[in-house]
């Protein structure tokens, strides 16, 4: 299939509002650390603030999301932080699997799971079970996500495929569909918050067209407000694709 076909494919289109929305949520630790506490309390403060950007999603028109939660390469941090994320993540998906059920959302990870706590995966697997028929917001969650990681082991699995005689020639479409990624639409649109302007291995793969915006407001700050006002402005771009 020719590339632009499949991007046609993959992109949400270039509507004025963006159909697929992802974030990555920086500097809770700075937040903390400039009151004089501990990380933990930015990580924690940078939860709540999921909550309410969920919420706002749909009303909003974006009906993909997808947060950067945990990196491949955060494992580098203290075992206190490393431990105290793992036990938010698990708390997050217990205590929100009611509402997420109820408020229409679909849940679903990306990344590498067999690094994680065995109870972590199986709350990971039930809740995307339990929210699979759900359409309201497609929400996805990276944790141990490294762009560079999910293209080796889909490279690893197209392999396989041609190996076994399954892929004759491999095209684009083939390779992402052996992403963690695979059905999910491309984001439109990439937001990192704390006034960072790298990507730290977000979708390498998928964000290819996307558009970015750096803000300085810390994750534990950035509100629906600051959400809408990235939206508008999202509006006034021209999306060429490569095009004139
Ligand atoms: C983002 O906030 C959350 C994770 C990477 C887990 P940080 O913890 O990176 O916050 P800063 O960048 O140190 O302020
Ligand atoms: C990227 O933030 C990862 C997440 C937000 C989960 P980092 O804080 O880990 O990225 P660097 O180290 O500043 O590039
Ligand atoms: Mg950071």
């Amino acid at each position: 299939m020719a590339a632009d076909t499949a991007q046609a494919l993959n992109t949400g289109g270039s509507s004025q509002r963006p159909r697929h929305v992802a974030i990555i949520m920086d500097g809770n630790g700075r937040w903390a650390t400039d009151r004089g506490w501990p990380r933990l309390v930015g990580h924690r403060r940078g939860a709540e603030r999921v909550k309410q950007i969920v919420r706002a999603c749909p009303d909003l028109g974006v009906n993909w999301l997808t947060v950067y939660a945990f990196s491949t390469e955060n494992w580098k941090r203290s075992t206190e932080e490393v431990l105290g994320l793992m036990k938010i993540f698990r708390r997050y998906i217990e205590r929100e699997a009611e509402g997420m059920s109820a408020e229409g959302v679909r849940l679903r990870f990306i990344g590498g799971r067999d690094r994680l706590d065995g109870k972590l995966q199986a709350l990971m697997s039930s809740i995307e079970a339990r929210t699979a028929g759900n359409t309201r917001l497609n929400l996805t969650v990276a944790i141990n996500y490294g762009g560079r990681d999910e293209l080796l082991r889909a490279a690893t699995k197209l392999a396989c495929k041609v190996a076994q005689g399954e892929v004759a020639e491999p095209t684009e479409n083939d390779l992402h569909a052996c992403l963690d990624t695979a059905g999910h639409p491309d984001p439109d649109l990439v937001i990192r918050t704390s006034g960072e302007t790298r990507t730290s291995n977000f979708l390498p793969w998928q964000a290819a067209y996307s558009e970015y915006e750096f803000t300085p407001t810390l994750w534990p700050d950035f509100s629906p407000d600051h959400l809408a006002a990235i939206l508008d402005r999202f509006g006034l771009r021209d999306r060429r694709f490569g095009g004139v």
